[in-house]
Parts: structure tokens; sequence; C-alpha cells
């Protein structure tokens, strides 16, 4: 009698592999979890280029700060024009200043350059409304440390001096802005 094994040899069949070696066959396909719906692309004002933004009251109190009276702070950073562009020149420097420039990343430079032309022109008395957000709900998510404000502050004292705002008023402003570090620095 011919031995099984011997059989399966003459029929080529070699070296069986014991059932334990087997993987069983996989027969139920899961399917792909779907892909996460889109999130709508933000589309920005085709009039003030800016991002839209949740709902929020309007109040000159959220500037922050009581404004100057008078036009001497008006005139030191010569009028409007002067505070755009001690503004433009401050956020110009800190979104390029290496210490601080992530933290500007993914946000809308449109509007923060507006609201603080805003802020500033208000507090300054300088004949402007503040309509941007309250300094506590606009700094809430950033996470800033102290370190980041002095840095913002040496960015804004740059940008006055190119403006040649005499020293009394970059200091008188600088005084109006320094009791928001509570309000903007978390950790
Ligand atoms: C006293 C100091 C500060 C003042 C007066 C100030 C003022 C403002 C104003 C007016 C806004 C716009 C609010 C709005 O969109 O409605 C804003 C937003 C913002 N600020 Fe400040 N800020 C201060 C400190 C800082 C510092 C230290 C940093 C970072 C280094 C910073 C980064 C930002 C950023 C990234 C936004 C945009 C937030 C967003 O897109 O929601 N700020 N700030």
């Amino acid at each position: 009698m011919i031995s099984i094994a011997f059989a399966l040899a003459l029929m080529g069949v070699q070296d069986l592999p014991a059932a334990a070696d087997i993987e069983p066959e996989v027969t139920t396909e899961v399917a792909p979890a779907p892909a996460p719906a889109p999130e709508p692309e933000l589309e920005r004002d085709p009039v003030t280029g800016e991002l839209p933004v949740d709902p929020y009251e309007m109040s000159n109190a959220h500037a922050g700060a009581t404004p100057f009276t008078g036009t001497a702070m008006r005139d030191a950073f010569h009028g409007q024009e002067g505070i755009r562009r001690v503004v433009d020149n401050m956020v110009d420097r800190a979104v390029i200043d290496p210490r601080i420039s992530e933290i500007f990343v993914a946000h809308d430079l449109v509007r923060l350059r507006r609201t603080l032309f805003e802020q500033f022109c208000h507090i300054l008395n300088a004949g402007c409304d503040y309509t941007g957000r309250d300094m506590e709900s606009s700094h809430r998510d950033l996470g800033l440390q102290v370190d980041d404000l002095n840095v913002l502050v040496e960015n804004l004292q740059a940008a006055m001096a190119d403006e040649k705002v005499g020293f009394a008023a970059q200091n008188r402003l600088l005084s109006k802005l320094a009791p928001m570090k509570r309000d903007v620095v978390t950790r």
C-alpha cells in the first residue's frame, strides 16, 4: 500500500502546513471611515477684506481704557494717519519677530490692523469708536505670557520712535495699555 505522504509527494504536494499555520481567511471587510465633512471655507468680505467673526456686542468700553481728553495725544501721534502708521508698523514688526511671530499665524491681520487702529485712535482721543471685542475674550485662547507682551511693547516702542512720537507721549499711551496685562496674559 502506498502511504498518503508518498501519494501526495507524487502529486507534487510537499510540506503541507500545519493547521495552526493556516491564516484564517478574512471574510468581513471593514469599510473605511467616511472622510469628515470639509469645514466650510470662510470667505473674506469683498469690501473690508476681513474674515467673518461670531457676533458680539460692540462698545467703546471694550477698548479697555478711558480715552485721553484734549488734543495733545492725538497731535503727538500725528492724528489718525500717524496712528495708522504706528499700528501698521507695530503689526509688521510683530509678525516677523521670531519671538512672537507664530502667535499671529492663522489670525486675521486685516481685522487686527483695523481694530488696533480703532482702539489706539479711541484711546488717543483722535475721533474713533472702537468696534472690536474686549481684551479678555480676544486673547483668551492665545495662551499669552508676560514675555510675549513685553516683546509687543518693544515693537510698539520702535513703531512710535519711527513716527517720532515724543517719549512723554509714548509713555502716556503705554501706561493706558499696561493695566490690560491682566486680561491679555493668561499664563
Ligand atoms: C495691551 C496689549 C494688547 C492690546 C491693547 C491688544 C489689542 C488687541 C485688539 C484690539 C485685538 C482685536 C480684537 C478683535 O478682533 O475684536 C487683538 C487681537 C489679537 N491680539 Fe492683541 N493686544 C494686546 C496684546 C497682545 C499680545 C502680547 C499679543 C501676542 C504677542 C497679541 C496678539 C493678538 C492676536 C493674535 C489677536 C487676534 C485674535 C483673533 O484673531 O481672534 N495681543 N489684540
